[in-house]
């Protein structure tokens, strides 16, 4: 199978952890149709981890917890797929899951084979509790044979959270998506984080292999699984709306899957906006899944430019400072020198509006943990 473009999608995750059922994944499959997130290119329906019972059945697979899923997942798949969206599980490349369930270490293939009856479309796999005299690069190579051998189509969505440089080789094992990080939290601080770390290694993801900087948190606003809540003052540092568009922006424009980790049950009208704009998402579908040209990477700013397929290039600068600043981006710096008889036309690439001709250079201030992400053409002066 091949993707050409980065995987959209929810996962269970980020809001729900351990706190899945059969019901949950109904009523968000139901949603995802119901609120325009299929139709904006959010396809797949991933239960993360949690989902079996902790041993193995008699027969050596792996066994979902009937208290959670009292039908089993065929029953659970067959429902995502009559919603005409994909669905998509988890396991581990280790002895056990992050959680401490059964992993699919030594029993990849019949894993695989019961993921495929199910008829799962997608399958993360992830890194916890892989044996200390095991290869890593092999086992996930034997995962993607496992898959393969099934004969249907299974996105294998590794997570290795980048050990071993896993850019330089997970294509060539057989994943479609990389993880490249650790995991993210719904603070600010966790995005900026990722994006930075990130940054340097774009150059690697593009077709066929996505450089997956993990789940969303917009629209968490502290609360669920990987929520930050202080249980002293719930009111202190809860993540905003500027930082959710942030976050957003840089998935987008670094070609990330979209993978929501919200509850789409109960998303806020804006967060529903910001994560089905058109535009965002045009720009993280791009054909031609270039890397950006990055700038400037650090704590306090990211700045870069990416060219797009359609000979237009997306100009963006993240404050990652929690005061307004002033920011800049010479032309010069991403090929158009100020005497070049071209100028850029920028349009606003949250809102479409018309930000005329930037010549030389863009300057202006920034929100505090705010950005600006703008679309322009090349134009005669
Ligand atoms: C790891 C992964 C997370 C999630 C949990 C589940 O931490 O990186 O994305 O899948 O395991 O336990």
């Amino acid at each position: 199978m091949i993707i050409t473009k980065p995987p959209m999608g929810w996962n269970s995750w980020n809001t729900f952890g351990e706190h899945i059922s059969e019901q949950l994944i109904m009523e968000t499959a139901d949603k995802m149709v119901e609120d325009g997130y299929l139709a904006a290119g959010y396809e797949y329906l991933i239960i993360d981890d949690c989902w079996s019972l902790r041993k193995r059945g008699e027969d050596g697979r792996i066994v979902p917890d009937p208290q959670k899923f009292p039908h089993g997942m065929k029953y659970v798949a067959d429902y995502v797929h009559s919603k005409g969206l994909k669905f998509g599980m988890y396991s581990c490349a280790g002895l056990m899951t992050c959680a401490d369930y059964p992993g699919s270490y030594d029993h990849e293939f019949v894993d695989a084979q019961t993921f495929a009856e199910w008829g799962v479309d997608y399958l993360k796999y992830d890194y916890c509790n892989f044996p200390k005299t095991a290869d890593c690069q092999h086992r996930y190579r034997v995962m993607s044979m496992a898959l393969k051998a099934t004969g249907r189509d299974i996105l294998f969505a590794a997570c290795n959270w980048g050990h071993h440089e896993c850019q330089h080789w997970m294509k060539s094992a057989g994943a479609h998506t990389y993880r490249s990080t650790g995991d993210i939290f719904d603070k600010f601080s966790s995005t900026m984080w990722i994006a930075q770390d990130q940054a340097r290694k774009l150059y690697a993801s593009g077709p066929n292999c996505f450089n997956d900087m993990d789940m969303l948190t917009v629209g968490m606003y502290g609360k669920g699984n990987v929520g930050m809540v202080d249980p002293e003052d719930p009111t202190k540092a809860l993540p905003t709306d500027e930082e959710y568009k942030t976050q957003f922006a840089l998935w987008c424009a670094f070609g990330s899957p979209l993978m929501i980790g919200g509850d789409i049950r109960n998303m806020n009208a804006f967060c529903k906006e910001l994560l089905q704009n058109e535009r965002l998402i045009s720009i993280n579908q791009d054909a031609a899944c270039n890397a950006p040209i990055v700038l400037e990477s650090s704590e306090d700013a990211i700045v870069f430019a990416r060219h797009m397929s359609d000979n237009s290039v997306v100009l963006g600068m993240v404050n990652g400072g929690s005061e307004p600043a002033r920011m800049y981006m010479f032309l010069d710096e991403i090929g158009l020198p100020a005497d070049a008889p071209y100028v850029l036309r920028g349009t606003d690439a949250f809102t479409g509006e018309d930000l005329g001709v930037i010549s030389d250079y863009i300057l202006g201030e920034v929100p505090a943990h705010g950005c600006r992400l703008i679309r322009a053409t090349i134009e005669k002066k």
